[in-house]
């Protein structure tokens, strides 16, 4: 293989190609960097500095080499570093001096800043249709079992009764902020940052609107050194990627508590569990297991790229060629995840017995007593004050809530009427919980019919 570079009079040593190369990683690149090229040399074509013949066939043969590559006939080899050599140099040994007038204008530099930017569009459309199916999932599951009650949990303790589909809906709102973030992130790198050259831009009368504009950006970069050097929107996306996988890592820890016998809410589909190669009895929860296990996956990608960038001079440095790694594991490891996880909630079942015996507790209403109290006109501190002794005196005469006699609970509790004793029910509970965004079944209701009509 020929020098690349006439400066050069030694080809570097075999185990430096092989240290400096990133064609091993980049090489996925390749759609994007296909697609820059050909708008960069139709722009060329339209301000003179190539003829519309030569962007003609420069693009008929970049097309043959994409389909080269996607077919897997295409030599890859550590000689040509990157994907951006590999690609010119196909198409110079294709069209000769007609593909050798490509990089005009052009630096790898402004090339990778491009190509990442790609790449990361439909990375984040795929991630969001993902996470929309989960969301739907997740919908699904709910509205099958919206009328199913269970504990709600602080300091996972018994805490309220809620409904099950209030809780599943409380991570649709999560992973829609999920999506709306990597929607926001993109927002901000939607600019092109062709014509920045290796930092400086350059002296051709380029039209960087143009490229962008075929390349379907909203814009352009402002300044040619930040456009090459800076990679805060790839800290930004995988940042916006690590949130995600700490929201489904705390889906998955309430499945795994879920499914436990000592919870036992619920069961997993065969199809997702395995089993152990020791306890015949056992069917372990992997999935959910691994998808929280991922998420530090995806922690350390985000700590590499903040590493990566931190020290930095001004502008490009070969450090960055490093920034694909982290960006691609990140956004592997979020799409493996969500390649099981919908269907592994769409197809769990629901132990909704159990569920209900233990949000029965008439403790989970010890709240509801207070809140009756504050209607009939006490301070709320001091009926709170006045409940946590009934429960103290209830602990002490061995009886629940819910079996006191109304003068039993006026020992503690003067001002008690009749109808606090019928506070001990945890649909009435539920029921009595219709403010925006609590969990009465007529909000849940609104909500489940709002998310299946913003989904459709
Ligand atoms: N493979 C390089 C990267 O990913 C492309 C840019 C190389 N530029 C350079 N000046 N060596 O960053």
């Amino acid at each position: 293989m020929a020098l690349w570079s006439s400066r050069f009079e030694e080809a570097p040593v075999d185990a430096v190609r092989e240290f400096t190369e990133s064609i091993s990683f980049d090489k996925r690149l390749y759609k994007h960097d296909v697609a820059g090229s050909i708008a960069h040399s139709a722009m060329l074509a339209e301000v003179g500095i190539i003829t519309r013949d030569d962007a003609a066939e420069i693009a008929v043969a970049l097309r043959e080499i994409e389909k080269e590559i996607e077919s897997g006939e295409f030599p890859f080899s550590a000689e040509l570093e990157d994907i951006h050599m590999h690609i010119e140099n196909a198409l110079i040994a294709k069209i000769g001096d007609t593909g050798a007038r490509l990089h005009t204008g052009r630096s790898r530099n402004d090339q990778v800043a491009l190509d990442i930017r790609l790449y990361m569009k439909s990375a984040a459309a795929e991630i969001t249709g993902s996470l929309r199916a989960l969301q739907a999932s997740l919908i699904d599951l709910a509205d099958r079992n919206s009328d199913v009650l269970m504990p709600g949990f602080t300091h996972l303790q018994h805490a309220q009764p809620v409904l099950f589909a209030h809780h599943i809906l409380a991570y649709v709102e999560m992973f829609d902020r999920d999506a709306s973030r990597l929607a926001d992130c993109v927002s901000r790198f939607n600019a092109s940052p062709l014509g920045s050259g290796a930092l400086a831009g350059s002296t051709l009368p380029l039209d960087r609107a143009k490229t962008a504009e075929l390349l379907g950006f909203d814009g352009t970069t402002s300044n040619s050194m930040d456009a090459v050097a800076d990679r805060d929107f790839i800290c930004e996306f995988i940042s916006d990627i690590a949130i995600f996988a700490m929201h489904v890592s705390r889906l998955s820890e309430d499945v795994i508590l879920w499914v436990s016998s000592e919870f036992g809410f619920a069961e997993l589909s065969d199809a997702y569990c395995t089993g152990s190669s020791l306890m015949p009895q056992k069917k372990n929860p992997d999935v959910a297991e691994l998808a929280r296990g991922k998420s530090a996956r995806i922690y350390g990608d985000l700590t590499a790229i903040l590493t990566l960038c931190k020290g930095l001079p001004m502008t490009y440095n070969r450090d960055l060629q490093e920034d694909k790694v982290p960006l691609f594991d990140a956004i592997d490891t979020a799409l493996d995840v969500l390649s099981v996880f919908p269907g592994m909630m769409a197809t769990m079942t629901i132990h909704r017995e159990r569920m209900r015996e233990a949000v029965s507790d008439p403790a989970l209403m010890a709240t509801d007593v207070a809140e009756a109290l504050v209607k009939d006109g006490m301070p709320f501190r001091n009926a709170h004050h006045r409940v946590g002794a009934l429960v103290k005196w209830c602990a002490e005469n061995a009886k629940k809530l819910n079996e006191l006699t109304l003068e039993e609970m006026r020992e503690t509790i003067p001002e008690a009427r009749y109808e606090y004793m019928k506070l001990f029910s945890p649909d009435k509970s539920v029921a009595a919980r219709e403010i925006r965004g609590a969990t009465g079944p007529g909000e849940v209701r609104a909500r489940l019919d709002e998310w299946k009509r913003k989904l459709s």
